[in-house]
């Protein structure tokens, strides 16, 4: 399947951005695959909080920066990476991001993006923009099937649940 762009959805603060991650957890399944992309301190890992929130993790989510890789446990297993201070596409072996991809949980990748030929098949894509008035845009990019339903049903319960300004 091709590439592609599905839309895009606004959020104007981190509340709204934690609630949006939100709303994305229950649409979850196993194996599911999110890559987040965008500057530091685009919101990355604020839309991960809510997400594992959403889950029922409830220890606190952290941004796995240093880690790497920090697993939390929800109504699915969340890997959460961060690959930013990853040097080398090898060094995914060494951090067992192959097996999380399979491992029956969920995982969210920020930074991703680096090592773009060792993403999975199919998988959901979110590029954050951030606008002049801290508004963060998250534009979703479907690379497959998979990634193409998961953006679709998130699309509609955001704009479901969006509040008439
Ligand atoms: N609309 C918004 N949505 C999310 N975060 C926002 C928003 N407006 C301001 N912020 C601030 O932006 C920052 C986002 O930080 P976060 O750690 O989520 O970024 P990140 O993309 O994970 O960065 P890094 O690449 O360093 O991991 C927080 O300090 C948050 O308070
Ligand atoms: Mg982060």
């Amino acid at each position: 399947m091709a590439i592609s762009l599905k839309g895009a959805i606004a959020s104007r603060t981190e509340a709204e951005t934690i609630a949006l991650g939100g709303m994305l957890a229950p649409l979850l399944e196993p194996d599911d695959v999110i890559a987040l992309s965008g500057d530091l301190g685009a919101g990355k890992t604020c839309l991960t909080k809510g997400v594992a929130s959403g889950l029922g993790v409830v220890e606190h989510v952290t941004s796995p920066t240093f880690n790497i890789m920090l697993e939390h446990h929800g109504r699915l297993t969340l890997y959460h990476f961060d690959l930013y201070r990853l040097e080398r596409a090898d060094q995914l072996e060494d951090i067992d991001f192959f097996a999380a991809l399979e491992a029956g949980g969920a995982c969210i990748i920020e930074w991703g993006e680096r090592f773009p030929e060792r993403m999975p098949e199919d998988y959901l894509a979110v590029e954050i923009s951030i606008a002049e008035d801290d508004t963060r845009h998250f534009t979703l990019v479907a690379y497959g099937p998979r990634g193409d339903r998961l953006a679709n049903a998130w699309l509609a319960t955001a704009e479901a649940g969006r509040v008439a300004p």
